[in-house]
Formats: C-alpha cells, structure tokens, sequence
C-alpha cells in the first residue's frame, strides 16, 4: 500500500478506476483536475473530509487495490461522520472567503447576462464591459493578486495544489481576453461562451480553495505566519487598492440590480 501512497492519483486511477468513484463519493475532484501529480496521501490528506472520513476512505481505497487482502474496517462514529465539518479560517483566511462572496455574487448574474445577449434583440455590451471589469480589477488585480503575490509564497509554489489554482487563474484569464475580443469583433456568441466558461471555472476553483485549499493552509501557517498575513492584506486594503472593495460592492448591486432582482 506504501508505494501507492507515494504514487500521483493520476497514476493510480488508471490503474485501478474505481479509485476514482471512491474518491468522487468524498467529493474529492481529482479525475477533473488539471494537474494530477498529487501523491494518494497527500489528495487524502490535503481535503477536509474529517479523520473518520479519511479512515473510511483509505479502506474503501485500499480495498480497492488489494480487493484479496484482509483490511481493517475502521470504526466509525455514525453521528460523527453524518456532521459536515464546519469551516473555520484564521483571520487573513477569512478575508479571502469573504472576498470570494462578492465575486460569486457576480458569477450568479452571469447566467442572465448571458440569456440577455442570446435574447435581446438589442445587444447591450455595457453588462459584459461591467462584469469584465470586475473580474479584471476585483477578481484579478485585488483579489487573485492577493493570493499570488502575497498567500501563496508562504508555501511550496511548486506543490501541485498550488499549480492547479494558479492554472485556473491562467485560464480564466485567457476566457477574460476572449471575451474582450469578442466584444470588439461584434462575436456574441464567443463572448457568452467565454463568460459562461469563466463563471463555470471560478464556482469551482473558489469551492476548491473555500473547502480544500484555505483550511489545509491554516493547518500549516504558524500564528506568527497568520499574524503576517493579516498585516499584508491590511496593508493591500489599505494602500493602494483602498476603496476598491467598496467601489465594486456598488458594481455588483448595480448588475444584481439589472439582472437578479427584476
Ligand atoms: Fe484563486
Ligand atoms: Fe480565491
């Protein structure tokens, strides 16, 4: 079993596929990932399905290998494992979570921006022209920045959760100049696409880092490492990007206006 502990998923899935359902019913999405590098222990030690989960899952996994071997059922606490861990981030973490809430408030008007320009018989721009600006100042520059710049050298840049997010933020980036161009060659249907594809990308990679990412973050920041954090996005706050978290709060109740509420 040690060998495929230390072996990346992606290699264990192929050879043994059930694997995959096993880990698809913890909600654990490697077979979609970009990446796949991640060694089976880390993928079952990084996500936050609780111990009683893990041990339920590396049996079922182990079984699944070695479906001959006699494996010990863990026991399990049925109310335990029936109770859905509740999230708890440190102060700086918390600030990113929250970050996410408003950018998910704009991937919920995405939807009808899109049914707009299918439908309307007058295409308005000004909503997509809002939405990528958004994205681009909040999203990107405040936000993902935030992360690249500042969360993400605390650790090993080069560990394959950390790739995943950083290709999701390249990719999504790539949707955004897609967008543009479509806008400016008058191309709707490459414009919804792209913007679909985008809010598509984004609701996953922010679950990806609200449920896996941030927590496991926080079990191996120390408090002085928290405590730097918190200044350093304090800082961001409120130096040059002051003002910014208000100023696209108002964006976003302008489209939820337009879109959401009618
Ligand atoms: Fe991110
Ligand atoms: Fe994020």
């Amino acid at each position: 079993m040690q060998a495929y502990l230390n072996a990346p998923i992606k290699e264990v899935i192929s050879k043994f596929p059930k694997v995959a359902d096993i880990l698809n019913g913890y909600e654990i999405g490697c077979v979609p990932c970009s990446v796949g590098t991640c060694l089976l222990k880390d993928v079952v030690a990084i996500h936050n399905i609780g111990e009683e989960n893990k041990a339920q899952l590396m049996y079922e996994v182990e079984k699944a290998i070695y479906p001959d071997r006699e494996v010990k059922r863990p026991v399990i606490n049925k109310a335990a494992k029936a109770k859905p861990e509740i999230l708890r981030y440190s102060p700086p973490l918390r600030m990113l979570v929250n970050e996410h809430l408003l950018i998910k408030r704009l991937l919920n008007c995405v939807p009808a921006i899109v049914k707009a320009l299918k439908e309307d018989t007058v295409i308005d721009k000004e909503p997509v022209i809002g939405a990528v600006d958004f994205i681009r100042m909040y999203a990107d520059k405040f936000h993902h920045a935030k992360e690249e710049d500042i969360l993400f050298k605390y650790f090993d840049e080069k560990a394959d959760i950390i790739q995943a997010m950083l290709n999701d933020h390249v990719e999504g980036r790539s949707h955004v100049k897609e967008v543009l161009n479509g806008l400016k060659d008058n191309k709707i249907d490459a414009v919804s696409q792209h913007l679909s594809a985008y809010a598509e990308l984004l609701t996953g990679h922010i679950k990806k880092e609200d449920e896996i990412l941030y927590p496991w973050m926080d079990k191996n920041l120390t408090v002085k490492q928290v405590g730097e954090l918190f200044d350093k996005f304090n800082a961001v706050d409120n130096g040059l990007q002051r003002g910014v978290e208000e100023t696209y709060k108002g964006r976003i109740e302008d489209l939820e206006a337009k879109f959401i509420q009618k």
